[in-house]
């Protein structure tokens, strides 16, 4: 196991009916702006419930926080949160009103000519001292930024990852009945955000660390069961749960501590939403499948070991078994009614040159757990995923 610091200081607060408890969750002298996106909070009555646990404090709204949050949008919230002097920021939505509230509380705390280099540090936790304090009502599963300190904002056409310690939530509230609104392809999009959220921490070369190993491999067999269930059936309040608790394990950074990581699908996965709309689940399903039969060779151990105790594999040798978990995973991801190649969704070889462009520009050009993906073997892949 590789040395780690390990630090999550959310609060989760589970279950059904517990909106009342934000009352407690909040300090009582706070001024609150609630945050939220399109329409789904206002429509579905969760603003109106968020709204009445924190009836005695001094309240505003900012709505209309884009899917794939935009820079301006939040840089916006953050000047209003300035000028009304907010104390706390409460995020009602999913992963991008979640990951648009955590930056508007570093903007917040920012003078307006740092606030673009709050963007440009990658991975690296961005060198902030102060930011508005936040908690979630999480209403999507899928990205576990409800209990984790990173975030994705798209600036001038590109997503741009950031993190930092001070951006845990303060606590997330998960209540299941709160995603059943959610239509059925946002639950497979969340189902495998949170699968290849798993694989992308998991899927490297092994370091004998048996806890990451095989929580991360109880997490993956809990989504391929509750998955598909939740998916299909909007009533089974069992798998539902199991599905939410999964997504937020699965990048809370316990089964990533101690381990090497390799983010490559996601970082061409983003800019393949950023260039072309698809939504980021989907966009990962197109490109861990070829990643994963390109890098055979390199992540052997890992995706044996996957095969064998994920997909309960026993017959055939090593190659076969590996050739047939990168098929069951993909059957996966079809089995939630999503298409795994870039034609489906208009995409030629322009497209891929505008990605590979893309990842140039942000310095996205030695990816993996090894650093030795090039932007010549992301092209393989895009070419080998039409
Ligand atoms: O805007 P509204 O009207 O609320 O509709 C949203 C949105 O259109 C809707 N929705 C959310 N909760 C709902 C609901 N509709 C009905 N009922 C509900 N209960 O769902 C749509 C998608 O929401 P969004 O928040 O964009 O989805 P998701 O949670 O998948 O978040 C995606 C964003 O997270 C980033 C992605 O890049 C993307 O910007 N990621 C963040 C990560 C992190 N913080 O660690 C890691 C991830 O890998 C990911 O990159
Ligand atoms: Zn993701």
């Amino acid at each position: 196991m590789l040395d780690f610091d390990y630090y999550n200081p959310t609060r989760i607060v589970f279950g059904q009916n517990r909106i009342a408890e934000l009352n407690s969750l909040i300090p009582a002298d706070a001024k609150v702006m609630i945050t939220f996106g399109g329409q789904s909070a206002k429509k579905y009555g969760t603003i109106d419930a968020v709204r009445t646990a924190l009836a005695s404090r001094d309240i505003i709204e900012f709505g209309g926080i884009e899917a794939n949050p935009q820079f301006d949008t939040l840089i916006k919230a953050a000047n209003i949160a300035k000028q009304e002097k907010v104390d706390f920021l409460l995020a009602v939505g999913g992963g991008s009103v979640m990951d648009g509230t955590k930056f508007i509380g570093l903007a917040a705390k920012a003078a307006p000519e740092d606030y673009a280099g709050l963007l440009s540090h990658g991975f690296a936790p961005v060198p902030v001292t102060d930011i508005l304090p936040l908690g979630c009502v999480a209403t999507l599963p899928a990205t576990g930024s409800e209990m984790n300190m990173g975030g994705v904002i798209t600036l001038e056409g590109q997503k741009r990852p950031f993190m930092s310690p001070l951006a845990f939530p303060k606590f997330s509230l998960l209540d299941p009945d709160l995603t059943k609104t959610l239509p059925k392809e946002q639950i497979a999009n969340g189902v495998v955000d949170a699968f290849i959220h798993v694989l992308e921490q998991y899927l490297t070369v092994p370091v004998d660390a048996r806890i990451q190993d095989r929580t991360s491999e109880g997490i993956l067999k809990t989504l391929i069961e509750v998955g598909p269930v939740t998916y299909r059936d909007n009533d089974d309040l069992d798998a539902r749960k199991n599905f939410i608790w999964s997504a937020t394990n699965a990048l809370n950074g316990a089964i990533g501590a101690g381990v090497p990581q390799d983010w490559s699908t996601h970082m061409i996965g983003h800019e393949l939403t950023a260039l072309f709309g698809i939504a980021h689940g989907r966009t990962l399903t197109i490109v861990l499948p070829s990643l994963l039969r390109e890098r055979k060779a390199k992540k052997h151990a890992k995706l044996l070991q996957f095969a064998e105790r994920v997909w309960d594999i026993t017959e055939g040798s090593d190659d076969e078994k590996i050739e047939a978990a990168i098929n069951k995973t993909e059957a996966f991801f079809n089995s939630l009614d999503i298409v795994t190649n870039l034609t489906h969704y208009g995409i030629d070889d322009a497209g891929i040159d505008k990605v590979i462009a893309n990842l140039e520009n942000v310095g996205m050009t030695a990816l993996s757990e090894s650093g030795d993906l090039t932007l010549d073997i992301v092209r393989k892949i895009l070419v080998a995923a039409k």
